[in-house]
């Protein structure tokens, strides 16, 4: 029979791709305070900062040294393994689970390939630059496309999917997150309540280490394989 696996990601997956995490350095995201740029109060505040922002996270992703580490790939492997349906459910705003060649992929709080429009509420792939000046493709008006990111205060996506995703899985993973921000912060206990296996991979044990069943312990590009591997040679045996 196979196994539902379902992963939750965050910024310590792609650390070793050349992104930098949150809750290394002192509060802030490349040097910008959380609430200047990943609050609507910000963008209300400052949209042209917010916009330079969210444009310079996009140009990063084709930077040179930014590509999928042995972590990313591992898992898309994974899904390639008859043995198991995976669904990784992820806080990074990243593509490299979807360069890796992952298919089931839910950005829970966003993606910076995609832009939002608030007068249709339609969501436009989009990999340059955008500001108040762009016109949107949806409705031909300027001033209406923001980054698709979910901000601080605002309500994460695909959370119906989500919860039906851990009720139906027998494995619950969570990889390079701090789980310092909910409602991804409290998967793991959902999975408890469930009676669903649970395993952290992080460079250190995380705060919630205590209601995971499993911890491997080592950089992702490392550690990840090192799971996965574990995980097919206990299925075949
Ligand atoms: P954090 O920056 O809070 O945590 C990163 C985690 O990755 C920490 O637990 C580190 O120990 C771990 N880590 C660092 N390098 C690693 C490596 N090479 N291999 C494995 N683990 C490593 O990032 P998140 O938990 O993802 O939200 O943060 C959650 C959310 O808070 C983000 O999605 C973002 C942020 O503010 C929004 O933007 C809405």
């Amino acid at each position: 029979m196979k196994e539902n696996i379902v992963i939750l990601t965050g910024a310590g997956i792609s650390a070793e791709s050349g992104i930098k995490t949150f809750r290394d350095s002192n509060g802030l995201w490349e040097n910008h305070a959380i609430e200047d740029v990943a609050t609507p109060e910000g963008f209300a505040r400052n949209p042209a900062l917010v916009y330079r922002f969210y444009n310079a996270r996009r140009a990063q992703l084709h930077e040179e040294n930014v590509v999928p580490n042995l972590g990313h790939k591992s898992l898309a492997q994974l899904e390639q393994h008859d043995g198991f349906n995976v669904a990784i459910i992820t806080q990074n705003v990243d593509n490299l689970h979807e360069r890796a060649g992952s298919k089931k992929v839910l950005h829970m709080h966003g993606e910076l390939l995609s832009a939002l429009c608030r007068y249709s509420n339609q969501r436009t792939y989009y990999d340059a630059d955008f500001d108040e000046s762009t016109e949107c493709s949806c409705c031909q008006r300027s001033g209406g496309l923001r980054p698709d990111i979910v901000w601080f205060g605002e309500i994460p996506m695909y959370m119906d999917e989500i919860q039906t995703l851990i009720e139906q899985a027998n494995h619950f993973v969570a990889i390079g997150t701090s789980g310092q921000v909910y409602p991804a912060a409290g998967f793991v206990n959902f999975a408890k309540q469930l009676g669903i296996t649970t395993t952290e991979i992080n460079l250190e044990p995380s705060d919630n280490n205590y209601l995971f069943d499993h911890t491997y312990v080592g950089p992702a590009s490392e550690a990840v394989p090192r799971f996965v591997s574990d995980l097919i040679t206990n299925k075949n045996n």
